[in-house]
């Protein structure tokens, strides 16, 4: 019998199994509870910053954070009432107050409209507690891909949080306190001369728009609606899920997959930004095969690969088959990669056979 048979709370009256070491959010979500959170990313240790998924516990003079509060046996744990509700929304309105803008472009970044959504859930005051506020932007930093205008900051740290966790860069990290905090480098420097691997784990996980997509942005303007696409990104073996987002037929940016097998949420800085060559107008849309006077011009795929084919029996056939050496490609699938040792063993008779992944 599991150490975990018979664990039981109550969640707005209802007895309901746990696991143990689940948090109370984790055991509610569980239970299709709408609790609110703004500092929390499933994917990363629970931090407790912005108390908005606070619930009342039987027992407990002050209601607790959800996300950071364990279940335990017999608690008696409501997760929503009109107190919860008022308190939610006077949390919301001291966080929002801070912020320069509300409305955040969708295309900043994969959760960049959660500070928004709650706004207009909870009906909330942007102004009410106007006043100090944290976060200096670096509108200096020139990179070419993070935007960090930390005046939408909120001090959630998830941007912080997930350069460690997921990361493992630790390239920013958290300076100073109370109206001081700033979300930073080391020495306060710009991020190409910081850890940064611009994977844009950052971007996607901050709830403001604080840290956003610059290349996404670019498209901002664009008339059309944003379209998202499930797809696996095609530049290594490994298989990322992504989102590709276009507006009419042009891609604008991509955003990983948090529910991707293969990399839950995380890329890679050509995942993530490197997608212009897709309309790019050098990119190469036909094969080609060089004419009798050298040149190469277009062809259709029927003559390139007769030409292909022939020109590797020509070299078997004067050199012999130890003369040709493959290497199939990384981007490839396990099949086409099984048909091209197979192409090259059965069919060219050598075994000189690499991939690029090796490199
Ligand atoms: S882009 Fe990646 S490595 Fe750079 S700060 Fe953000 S999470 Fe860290
Ligand atoms: S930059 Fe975004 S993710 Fe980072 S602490 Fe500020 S609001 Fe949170
Ligand atoms: S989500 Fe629990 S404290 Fe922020």
């Amino acid at each position: 019998m599991s150490d975990n048979s018979g664990l039981t709370l109550f969640l707005d009256g209802e007895e309901v199994g746990f696991t143990r070491g689940e948090s109370i959010f984790q055991v509610s979500e569980r239970h299709q509870k709408d609790i609110p959170t703004l500092c929390y990313d499933e994917r990363l240790e629970a931090f407790g910053a912005c108390r908005l998924c606070i619930v009342e516990l039987e027992g407990a003079r002050y209601p607790v954070a959800s996300c950071t509060t364990k279940a335990e046996p017999g608690m008696r744990v409501t997760s929503k009432s009109g107190r919860l509700e008022m308190h939610r929304r006077v949390l919301l309105e001291m966080v929002v107050s801070e912020n320069r803008e509300v409305d955040v472009n969708e295309l900043a970044g994969y959760a960049s409209q959660e500070m928004t959504t709650l706004v207009d859930r909870y009906d909330a005051r942007t102004g009410r507690f106007a006043g100090g506020k944290s976060g200096t932007s670096r509108a200096d930093d020139p990179n070419p891909f993070i935007l960090r205008d930390y005046e939408q900051c909120i001090s959630c740290y998830r941007c912080v949080r997930v350069c460690a966790e997921q990361e493992g860069d630790y390239a920013i990290s958290v300076m100073n306190r109370g109206f001081d905090t700033q979300i930073t480098t080391e020495f306060g420097g710009l991020l190409v001369d910081s850890a940064c691997t611009f994977c844009g784990q950052c971007i996607q996980t901050c709830p403001t728009g604080a840290l956003a997509d610059i290349k996404a942005l670019r498209a901002k303007d664009v008339e059309e609606p944003v379209e998202k696409t499930r797809s696996i990104c095609p530049y290594c073996g490994v298989g990322c899920a992504v989102d590709i987002m276009t507006k009419g037929d042009r891609i604008v940016g991509i955003q990983p997959a948090m529910d991707g097998p293969a990399n839950e949420g995380a890329l890679c800085v050509k995942g993530q930004f490197a997608f212009d060559f897709v309309h790019h107008p050098d990119r190469l849309k036909t094969p080609f095969v060089r004419n009798d006077h050298g040149q190469l011009v277009p062809a259709s795929w029927d003559e390139a690969l007769d030409k292909a084919a022939a020109g590797l029996l020509a070299a078997v056939n004067e050199h012999g088959r130890h003369s040709l050496y493959a290497v199939a490609s990384g981007r490839a699938p396990n099949e086409a990669g099984f048909l091209m040792q197979k192409l090259v063993r059965a069919g060219l008779g050598t075994s000189y056979i690499d991939n690029c992944s090796r490199a």
